[in-house]
């Protein structure tokens, strides 16, 4: 603790500037980011899973090619994440060993399976969509180094979102079992997807402090709401409806109202039991001890070219 550093960092967050990797910061700013951004980094890495698993059954090779390019974005925001997490005094192979173990949170959402090619669509739709409503925010975080990953993660993420949508659009002139099968995904995905924003502001250990540090500029329910405003409009232009009977326009709030949402349901999931959690971990794992030979490889290459130019 120093008084002068602390009122210096606080001037420079209460002025909405950046604060960068070799900044001063209180310990516990960077114990925030490194759970924040590691979380973040597993949950992109976690989220190829569910969707890798369609890469072979792409009903077109158009789709396919899109379906790869966009499992390949996530990881790639895997690794900018990381990187962030890493200007922290963080190394990777903690991050991933915390994972690896089960220690490390990753989001809820990627816990759920995708059972048909409508899933492909929905989840490009409604969870990257969610993804995007509260990953903008972050590109004015306070942290630096995290803010300007964020910028390239939300462009990619756009177009994930996109994708998505075309795909149901597409599905949605096809025929009457096309239709159902959209609509049936959307029944699945809707509630967990409202989820994604964590928990109540009122229920959230982290918000008050990390809207103080400028690390969360807007808060999960505010989030949330401009979620559910921006895909309702959305899902009337495609033709489906959200499984939630409470669903309605609010005009004095100017806001739509909706149902309340499953809390147990949502820990259930966070603490491990959701019915992805066992083989979503177990895959990481064992692409994990595949590649072992490749960093092997990378090592002694290193190695090797360190000997020769020291000779
Ligand atoms: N899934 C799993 N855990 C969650 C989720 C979720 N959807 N939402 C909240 N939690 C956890 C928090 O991590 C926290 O647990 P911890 O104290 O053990 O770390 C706890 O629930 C309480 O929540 P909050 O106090 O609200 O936590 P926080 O202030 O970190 O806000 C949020 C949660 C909004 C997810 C924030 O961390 C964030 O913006 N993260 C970056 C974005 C992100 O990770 N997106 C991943 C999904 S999108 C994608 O990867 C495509």
């Amino acid at each position: 603790e120093n008084p002068a550093y602390q009122a210096e960092f606080d001037a420079k967050i209460d002025a909405g500037g950046y604060i960068e990797a070799k900044d001063w910061m209180p310990e516990s700013y960077r114990k925030t980011l490194v759970r924040q951004i590691s979380q973040h980094a597993h949950s992109e890495i976690v989220g190829m899973l569910p969707e890798g698993n369609w890469i072979t059954r792409a009903p077109t090779l158009k789709r396919k090619a899109i379906l790869l390019a966009k499992v390949q974005d996530e990881g790639g925001h895997g690794l900018y994440l990381y990187a962030a997490a890493e200007t922290l005094g963080v190394s990777r192979d903690e991050l991933l060993d915390a994972l690896h173990s089960g220690r490390a949170k990753y989001s809820s959402i990627f816990n759920y399976p995708t059972l048909t090619w409508a899933d492909i669509g929905v989840v490009g739709w409604l969870v990257d969509g969610a993804a995007i409503m509260n990953q903008i925010p972050l590109c004015k975080c306070s942290y630096g180094p995290y803010a300007r990953a964020m910028v390239r993660i939300c462009k990619e993420e756009s177009f994930h979102q996109r994708q998505g949508y075309d795909l149901l659009l597409t599905m949605m002139k096809g025929t009457e079992e096309q239709r159902d099968m959209v609509q049936d995904a959307v029944n699945r995905w809707w509630w967990p997807s409202i989820m994604m924003f964590g928990p109540h502001d009122k229920d959230s250990t982290h918000s008050a402090q990390s809207s103080r540090w400028g690390i969360k500029r807007i808060s999960n329910d505010d989030l949330r709401q401009k979620f559910v405003d921006a895909t309702v409009e959305q899902a009337k232009v495609l033709g489906v409806t959200m499984p939630d009977p409470e669903l309605k326009w609010n005009e004095a709030r100017g806001h739509y109202d909706f149902g309340a949402i499953d809390w147990d349901e949502f820990w259930n999931v966070v603490d491990g039991h959701g019915q992805g959690n066992v083989d979503r971990l177990a895959a990481r794992v064992k692409a994990w001890d595949d590649g072992a030979w490749v960093r092997e490889a990378a090592l002694e290459y290193a190695r090797k070219h360190d000997a020769r130019d020291s000779r």
